[in-house]
């Protein structure tokens, strides 16, 4: 079984739902208490085990490159004051040297053509998807949880979590065989009229793939919303070699929408010992 090494993170998306906010900033670098949302997928995907990070990036998304880059007057400025703690912090969330790479999606024509885009840098190997605007909160990362599963049956796993039946029409669902936490994936849908989703397990943003995907993602048609579908993609696959769905432990902040991201702001902060006294007070007064 070939070893998952490489991450895909595409971040060349508009952003349209964070505007103005997304006017000029990538979304995936607004920050969740003192971290852009995108370190915290990094860190995740570090975790388990990724070596090399794959970044789709699209036009006025640079500041992403310098993000993980080394910002050499920050450190000597940091290093002559003595700020010993924030310097290590800086350098321990840099991957290593070489390790990471950025190609362009020269228009955003959707999830799938921006997966398409990283192809000759993932070559012909499994690799991790995990969508950056998405951070779950969990001890144990989520894509350390699909590597056990990946491991153990050496298929194609995709992350999905229950939500109400109601809201089952705002996602991709995925209709299973099995019970348990992992089980057989036997047919996917994304965003199902009401009344006719197959379960109420969504997919999650955290996918391993095969990179057979790539010859698959090169012959899908536009799909929903114009755009070409990673989903519909997926869907043969499955049909070609399997999928494991994984219900993962974790909580889910879709930082994309504003409301998933002034969630994720206060579930971190309130997580920070350092914050959370002077938080919880301050959210208590503005309940009444
Ligand atoms: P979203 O579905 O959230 O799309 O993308 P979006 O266009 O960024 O945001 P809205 O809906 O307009 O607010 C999920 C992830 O896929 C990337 C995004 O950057 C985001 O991290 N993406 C999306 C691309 O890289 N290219 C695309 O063409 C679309």
């Amino acid at each position: 079984m070939q070893p998952v090494r490489k991450a895909v993170l595409p971040v060349a998306g508009l952003g349209t739902r964070f505007l103005p906010a997304t006017k000029v900033m990538p979304k995936e670098m607004l920050t969740v208490v003192d971290k852009p949302v995108l370190q915290y997928v990094v860190d995740e995907a570090r975790e388990a085990g990724i070596e090399q990070f794959i970044f789709v990036i699209g036009r006025g998304k640079q500041v992403i490159e310098d993000h993980f880059d080394i910002s050499f007057e920050l450190e000597s400025m940091l290093a002559e004051r003595g700020k010993t703690k924030p310097l290590e912090e800086l350098r321990a969330q840099l991957p290593e040297a070489g390790n990471v790479s950025f190609t362009r999606q020269q228009s955003p024509l959707g999830l799938g053509h921006a997966v398409w885009c990283a192809r000759e840098l993932v070559g012909n190997e499994p690799f991790a998807l995990l969508l950056p605007d998405v951070i779950i909160k969990n001890k144990r990362g989520v894509m350390a949880q699909m590597m056990d599963v990946y491991n153990e049956h050496g298929s194609n796993v995709i992350a999905v979590e229950e939500v109400a039946p109601e809201r089952t029409d705002q996602y991709g669902v995925v209709e299973i065989n099995g019970s348990g936490d992992v089980f057989d994936v036997t047919g996917m849908v994304e965003k199902p009229k009401a009344g006719t989703a197959p379960s109420n397990l969504i997919i999650t943003g955290r996918y391993i793939l095969k990179p057979r995907i790539f010859d698959l993602l090169a012959n899908t048609e536009k799909g929903a919303g114009g755009e070409i579908q990673v989903t519909d993609a997926m869907l043969t696959l499955m049909k070609e070699d399997g999928f494991k769905g994984l219900k993962f432990q974790g909580t889910t902040y879709d930082c994309g929408s504003k409301i998933g991201f002034l969630a994720a702001n206060l579930a971190f902060g309130l997580d920070r010992p350092d914050l959370a006294p002077e938080l919880t007070e301050i959210a208590k007064g503005l309940m009444g």
